[in-house]
């Protein structure tokens, strides 16, 4: 039989981040320890309480087949949730429950952009807005966000990359793979953009709970004026409820633009599973302060690591203000980033994320996840104290 890839694969790339994890998971069935800081997961178990409410809803029988779009109470209970911490008005009907925010995405994309439609994407980012939208036939256009402007926008650079073909703007604060969050300027610059040009904004919200400014809450754009009509927000459980393994995630935008999304959907997964479902109402409605004390616990860690980080000769960082990741700028190196980070686990068993696997702007930093215990940490610090040594 001759097989060939439907074309419109031909442009899907595989993850960028996929040689580092090849990697490390050759050396470890070599039996050779690796102390990685590459994983996008807290390393917290879920909560008890979740895992009682699964069991209980097993229990309960809740095995069979729910509304594609998602139970009636987590719909409910998201929507207390948008309320209550982002200042978000929706109702059920503008939610759908999806598997995990990587559904999500491929949802909010695919059911939103048409062949030869613009994207514009922030530079770096986390690699499925680069891929999927070629899927779908439409460009991407990268904006950049560096940093030495912080990463924030630059207004004028989005505004010259609007072009009557452009549909959306990607936003993705918390970032991964930067830990920019975007300010009330950047925030309201690109909300004038999306008004002026007619445009959606997508926002990846799925780091909201890890903002390390006391003071500060992750503001969402869609609670801007005016912009929840054009907005796809799109949340989930993974990260500030330690349920990465339970894949769920969910999409809160206005019913025209939900409805497709279900239909589309419905076709991929008939639905989130329904006892994860269950137990995500209970995640949702009986918070027991595991996010906060998770938050501390990585404000603590990001801390160390950026201190460490900046005592050394050739690696700096900017201070992350939010998501559990470091960019860290290796370019005194004089190295590329997949080179540098080839190095660092061949010769030290240090794992790290090239950043150029999140668009051209990444070339020169490695990413470095703080969701790691402290143990793993110091072990890495000595190893970049090595490492650095070296240059
Ligand atoms: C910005 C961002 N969005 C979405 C996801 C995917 O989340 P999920 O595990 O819920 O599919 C990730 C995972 O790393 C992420 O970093």
């Amino acid at each position: 039989m001759k097989f060939e890839q439907a074309h419109r694969l031909e442009n899907l790339h595989p993850s960028g981040t996929r040689v580092v994890f090849s990697k490390c998971g050759q050396l470890a069935r070599e039996g050779i320890k690796v102390t990685a800081l590459t994983v996008g997961q807290p390393d917290y178990d879920t909560p008890k309480y979740i895992v009682e409410a699964c069991k209980k809803a097993l229990d309960a029988g809740y095995t069979r087949y729910t509304d594609g779009d998602g139970i009636p109470e987590l719909k409910k209970a998201v929507c207390a949730k948008l309320e209550k911490e982002n200042g978000l008005h929706y109702e059920p009907a503008e939610i759908s429950v999806t598997t995990g925010v990587a559904q999500a995405m491929f949802v909010a994309l695919m059911s939103t952009l048409n062949p030869g439609d613009e994207v514009l994407v922030p530079d770096p980012v986390y690699l499925t807005y680069n891929e999927i939208p070629n899927i779908a036939g439409a460009v991407v256009k990268a904006y950049d966000l560096l940093e030495e402007n912080n990463y924030q926008v630059d207004v004028d650079q989005i505004r010259s990359l609007v072009t009557d073909k452009t549909k959306m703007i990607v936003i993705v604060s918390p970032s991964n793979p930067t830990g920019g969050v975007l300010g009330m300027e950047s925030l309201q610059a690109i909300a004038a953009i999306a008004k002026e040009h007619d445009l959606i904004v997508l926002s990846d919200e799925i780091y909201d709970h890890f903002v390390y400014d006391d003071e500060q809450q992750l503001v969402s754009i869609a609670s801007l004026p005016d912009m929840k009509e054009r907005c796809i927000v799109l949340n989930g459980f993974s990260k500030s409820m330690a349920m990465t393994g339970w894949r769920l995630g969910y999409i809160a935008a206005p019913v025209n633009m939900i409805e497709p999304m279900n239909r589309l959907s419905f076709y991929m997964t008939a639905g989130a599973t329904t006892f994860v479902q269950y137990a995500g109402v209970t995640a949702l409605e009986e918070e027991d302060g595991s996010i906060e004390r998770m938050r501390q616990e990585f404000k603590r860690r990001r801390d160390y690591l950026v201190a460490e980080i900046n005592k050394m000769k050739n690696f700096s960082c900017q201070m992350p203000e939010g998501a559990f990741y470091i960019f860290m700028n290796i370019k005194k190196t004089g190295m590329t980033a997949a080179d540098f980070c080839n190095y660092a686990i061949d010769k030290y068993r240090l794992a790290m994320i090239p950043g150029s696997a999140f668009g051209k702007n990444g070339e020169g930093y490695a990413r470095l996840s703080y969701a790691s215990s402290m143990e793993v940490l110091k072990d890495a610090v000595d190893l970049l104290h090595k490492l650095d040594a070296e240059f």
